[in-house]
């Protein structure tokens, strides 16, 4: 839909969350529904909309340099891990879907630490897409642009599911949100006042669309491959993975998958019963069972661990320090390899789970770059006036 009076103005920002994952990891691009919420932190681009097809922005971390790019259909990405590629993705995204024409111009910050699992990436693709679209007067669907940003990061070279997009444009404050993707749908759960989520970084950088891509992109095809085997051998055709769960249980799945070959058998494994634990930690999470929450978050980590093997023993330490502490569980967060770990633990607990997350932190990290924090479901992106 395109409003007729394009945004002038004396500048703008566009703000988009990060997200933390609570369960259902890694199995967004299988289309089984996951259970984020979005955060309070975020990137945010303070810009202009320019008169012309370019695009100029500078960050105001200094490991990223300035970036510049002409709105134009053929761009080629820069090469591995340069940020502006995000940049590039969901201009492009824009570009294609609403012919946007006119660029923008500013400055990118973000206070959320990139490649830690809490998906600044695309956050910075929301953000961008955002931007572009506000200062060409265009007003898009929500749920659309996200399952369009979904497939514009492919851009970047990672192969990822539509979890981060969908998160960031579709947040509620004091709510974590299910999402089921075919088609794309998002539902609020309220999570309990007395529940505290808390995360804390490995100090290892995750880097999904550097030296991890090929680990993330190998995971998403193997465990396909093995789920389509699944679907041809129990229903004689390719159905999608949420069909054949609803249609076969999921311990004879699970059983099948033994006789698959190995790893894709086992991956295809994780994503089955991670999935099954999604729809159960949406049950708890409505009857408020803190307990059966936290032990399905440990479930979910063993199985990230053990057999998607996508964990590293600086995540299992803060984990078992989590749990030692008194959290009722303990996972992993996000695509793994490093990155950020959450806790959910009662409200009264807090502060020995905050101690026990930084003594552990610093025992691997004398001086670790971000502390363990609290986080609190947060609203979606948006684009507000520059104050
Ligand atoms: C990354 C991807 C998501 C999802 C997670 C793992 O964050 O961008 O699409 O696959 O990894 O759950």
């Amino acid at each position: 839909m395109t409003t007729p009076t394009p945004a002038h103005g004396h500048g703008w920002v566009s703000w988009a969350p990060g997200r933390v994952n609570l369960i259902g990891e890694h199995i967004d691009y299988h289309g089984l529904p996951v259970l984020p919420m979005a955060l309070q932190r975020g990137v945010r681009i303070t810009f202009r909309p320019r008169p012309d097809g370019e695009v100029l922005l500078t960050n105001a971390g200094s490991e990223f340099p300035t970036r510049r790019f002409h709105l134009d259909p053929g761009m080629e990405p820069w090469s591995i891990g340069d940020w502006g590629n995000y940049l590039k993705a969901g201009a492009l995204t824009v570009l294609r879907q609403h012919g946007v024409r006119r660029g923008i111009e500013g400055e990118v910050a973000a206070d959320l630490p990139p490649a830690a699992g809490l998906s600044s990436s695309s956050a910075l693709v929301v953000a961008v897409a955002n931007a572009l679209l506000h200062a060409n007067g265009v007003e898009a669907d929500s749920l659309e642009l996200a399952d369009a940003l979904a497939r514009g990061e492919h851009f970047v070279g990672t192969a990822g599911g539509g979890m981060d997009q969908a998160a960031s444009l579709s947040g509620v404050a004091g709510h974590a949100i299910r999402i089921g993707f075919d088609p794309l749908a998002v539902e609020a759960v309220p999570l309990p006042r007395d529940w505290i989520v808390l995360i804390a970084h490995s100090g290892i950088r995750a880097e999904k669309s550097g030296g991890a891509q090929a680990a993330y992109n190998h995971r998403r095809a193997a465990s396909s491959q093995a789920l389509e085997e699944l679907s041809k051998a129990v229903l004689g055709e390719v159905a999608p993975t949420s069909e054949l769960l609803a249609r076969v249980a999921s311990s004879r799945l699970l059983g099948l998958c033994g006789e698959l070959p190995r790893p894709g058998g086992a991956w295809a494994a994780h994503a089955l019963s991670e999935a099954v634990r999604v729809d159960e930690a949406v049950a708890a999470l409505r009857a408020s069972d803190l307990e059966r929450f936290g032990r399905l978050l440990n479930d979910s980590h063993t199985s990230l661990r053990d057999v998607y093997e996508v964990s590293h023993p600086r995540l299992d330490s803060l984990v078992e320090a989590a749990l030692e502490s008194g959290a009722a569980g303990a996972r992993l967060t996000g695509a793994g390899f490093g990155g950020c770990m959450l806790a959910v633990c009662h409200r009264q607990q807090r502060q020995e789970v905050e101690r026990a997350l930084r003594d552990a932190q610093e025992a691997m990290d004398p001086s670790p770059s971000l502390p363990p924090f609290a986080a609190e479901p947060g609203h979606g992106a948006r684009v507000i006036p520059a104050s």
